[in-house]
């Protein structure tokens, strides 16, 4: 396990070669690709990067500063989603030493530093759809857009099975990107009439009579349907852990941040093993960002 640094070095400083602000371009030239919006080859694409039909997208190293190498290191997982196939997750949780995404209030403003909050930005723009739940829609009033960096807004989803978000939302009511609010079909008439039909989707078999989490394996087909293959969950953190608990997330990005927040809202909560040998240690890779530390963690082999 390397660490890596995503912080300019003097090296780095000092080098001629071209850094990320080069690389970003090519990265949402892959997405566009990816899409179906740009035909093959990728242009310059012998000069930047090779497609390698086991290793993915290769960066031709030589060719970039350090900097530029870490992030498409750190980025290479999605990047190499391919064209077709199933719904693939990433999940994020910026989180303090103490496993704290927010206050006890709420207040998550901001609990990583500002190269976290470009790192969100970048992930928004590489997928096609960001989830979070109905309690980071309501505290947060998120815009969830790309309004960091270049790059297309992803579709925006609530999960919401509640209908507790309020329609005055700003991802309900600005209209700068799509945006669905997930509901149990047997309430999708109920939240039409708040939202607008445009903006639901009501899936069958979202909830149980016997009440208990929302059934996500029936969330990922629906999504696949209308396109939306490389799905981002932005938080929080019941959100997230219900992915990672219900076997629907492929790969979680976690930044620790040097701060203690205390009794806060918890980040992971897990059903745990009673064993330690039965607990999971997924591949990881770590990269440091400002002064946050970002895990990337690996989950597909427990899925
Ligand atoms: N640091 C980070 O990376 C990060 C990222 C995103 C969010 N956050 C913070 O995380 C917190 C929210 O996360 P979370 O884990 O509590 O929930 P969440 O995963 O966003 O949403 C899922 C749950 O929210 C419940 N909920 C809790 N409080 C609510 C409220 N005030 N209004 C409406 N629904 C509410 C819903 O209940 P029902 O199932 O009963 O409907 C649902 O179970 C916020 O403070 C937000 O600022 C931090």
């Amino acid at each position: 396990m390397n660490a890596r640094n995503l912080r300019p070095s003097l090296m780095r400083t000092l080098s001629t070669l071209p850094g990320i602000d080069a690389l970003w371009p090519l990265c949402l030239d892959i997405v566009r690709h990816r899409r179906g919006l740009r035909p093959r080859p990728l242009p310059d694409a012998t000069r930047h990067f090779a497609w390698h039909p086991t290793r993915g997208f290769v960066l031709h190293e030589d060719a970039w500063d350090e900097e530029a190498i870490e992030l498409f290191a750190l980025l290479k997982p999605v990047l190499d989603r391919p064209p077709e196939g199933a719904a693939w997750v990433i999940g994020q949780l910026g989180q303090s030493l103490d496993g704290c995404i927010a206050t006890r209030g709420g207040d998550s403003n901001f609990v990583n530093g500002p190269e976290a909050l470009v790192h969100l930005h970048r992930l928004r723009a590489l997928c096609d759809a960001v989830i979070v739940g109905a309690g980071t829609a309501t505290i947060d009033n998120p815009q969830l857009t790309t309004r960091r960096v270049a790059g297309e807004h992803p579709v925006r989803v609530l999960i919401d099975p509640s209908l507790r978000v309020v329609p005055t939302l700003r991802a309900l009511s600005d209209r700068q990107a799509p945006t669905l609010l997930v509901c149990d079909a047997t309430r999708a008439a109920e939240a039409a009439q708040r939202v607008g039909a445009e903006q639901v989707l009501g899936l069958p078999g979202l909830m149980s009579n016997a009440g208990g989490p929302p059934n996500l394996r029936v969330l990922l087909p629906a999504l696949q349907q209308r396109g939306l293959r490389v799905l981002f969950v932005e938080g929080g953190g019941i959100t997230v852990s219900r992915f990672i608990a219900q076997g629907c997330m492929d790969r979680l990005h976690l930044s620790v941040a040097p701060v203690l927040i205390g009794s806060g809202r918890p980040g992971l909560a897990l059903p745990g093993s009673a064993a330690m040998r039965d607990c999971p240690r997924p591949p990881a890779r770590v990269f440091r960002m400002g002064a946050d530390v970002l895990w990337d963690l690996d989950l597909q082999p427990a899925r």
